[in-house]
């Protein structure tokens, strides 16, 4: 189980979740409640807006801190770097993530890769992006599901080879991602865990539609629901791992790897690619939709806010 999720909340509560100020939290989850149905509607496939989930067109090339972009050897290389935090990503890193992908995908480099700084590949979301927020609950939820969304379509559009090196654990949606990897290779101490029932939260990045297509409803639900945590060899078994490697051998047998496979013609593998996701795209962009749309009234949750709460609290136990 996630650390997050099983101590007990002994602080006080995040402004955003004071339960001294009850009648607040009713009236941001009642309007949540009310927005929730426009939203859906503005996020539905069907919907004019829907061109919203694009990535997008006209930003600039910036490299953050938390997200370094490097490119060599045909490879573009995109790291989670916030260590501290054990590579968790803000909302400022979707858009750092989503400014490189978009240049990765018209760089001269062949292949493009995830991978982390550190002991872990990614925790997930920050956990702390909505207690930091500012504003109404309904307005910091809509955001945040348009957010992801983008987010994710840029994983659903990219064309070139999509590789992830999954140095260490991997939570949330830092998994959820990988079903739209082209290839994912683990460190035999990665562990892939997705901890939304836990959370109050439901899975996103196209889960809801990948996993199950990839491993079987029975072992999707395993995880998805149950919030399973599995090994690096149970998830190459489920067939969301491409391969497996020792530790100590790890980052040098993968980048070797990586290397050869960078040097294979870039255009015939974009088109290989192109020919074996197209019949599935517009329908990964309408389950982006859909999943996106349950985010505000699952972040209004009172089970989303008590998760939220005992993660915070775990600083005050220690
Ligand atoms: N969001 C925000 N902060 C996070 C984070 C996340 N997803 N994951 C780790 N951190 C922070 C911790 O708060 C801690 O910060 P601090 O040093 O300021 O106290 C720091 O990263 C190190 O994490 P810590 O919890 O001390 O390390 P650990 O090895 O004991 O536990 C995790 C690591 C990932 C198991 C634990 O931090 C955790 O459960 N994080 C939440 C993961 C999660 O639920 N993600 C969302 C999934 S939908």
């Amino acid at each position: 189980m996630s650390e997050a999720t099983e101590r007990p909340c002994n602080m006080p509560k995040p402004v955003l979740f004071d339960v001294d100020n009850n009648a607040k939290r009713d009236r941001w989850k009642e309007t949540a409640r009310q927005s929730h149905a426009d939203l859906v509607s503005s996020l539905s496939p069907s919907s004019k807006a829907s061109s919203q989930g694009k990535c997008g067109a006209d930003e600039k090339v910036q490299v953050s801190k938390d997200i370094v972009v490097t490119s060599e050897d045909g490879i573009t290389k995109i790291v989670f770097n916030r260590p501290t935090k054990k590579n968790a990503i803000t909302l400022q890193m979707y858009q750092d993530i989503k400014l490189a992908l978009k240049n990765a995908s018209t760089d001269n480099s062949a292949i493009t890769v995830f991978t982390g700084t550190g002991d872990y590949y990614c925790s997930g979301n920050d956990l702390t992006n909505l207690i930091d927020a500012t504003g109404e609950i309904q307005e910091v939820a809509i955001k945040t599901a348009m957010a992801l969304r983008e987010f994710v379509s840029c994983f659903i559009d990219f064309p070139k080879p999509l590789v992830a090196v999954v140095n260490g654990p991997a939570v949330g949606i830092a998994v959820t991602l990988l079903g739209l990897f082209d290839a994912v290779y683990a460190s035999d101490k990665a562990t892939f865990h997705t901890p939304f029932s836990h959370l109050g939260q439901g899975p996103e990045a196209c889960s809801s539609y990948t996993f199950p297509k990839i491993m079987g409803s029975a072992k999707a639900t395993e995880m998805l629901l149950f919030g399973k945590k599995l090994t690096a060899r149970e998830a190459w078994a489920q067939g969301l791992v491409t391969e497996v490697f020792p530790e100590s051998t790890f980052e040098n047998e993968v980048w070797t790897r990586l290397k050869a496979y960078a040097k294979l013609s870039p255009n015939a593998m974009k088109i290989s690619k192109e020919l074996m996701r197209k019949n599935e795209k517009q329908n990964l962009h309408d389950v982006n939709a859909v999943e996106c749309a349950v985010i505000p009234e699952r972040m209004a949750s009172e089970e989303y806010s008590n998760a939220l709460m005992n993660f915070m609290s775990r600083k005050a136990k220690l």
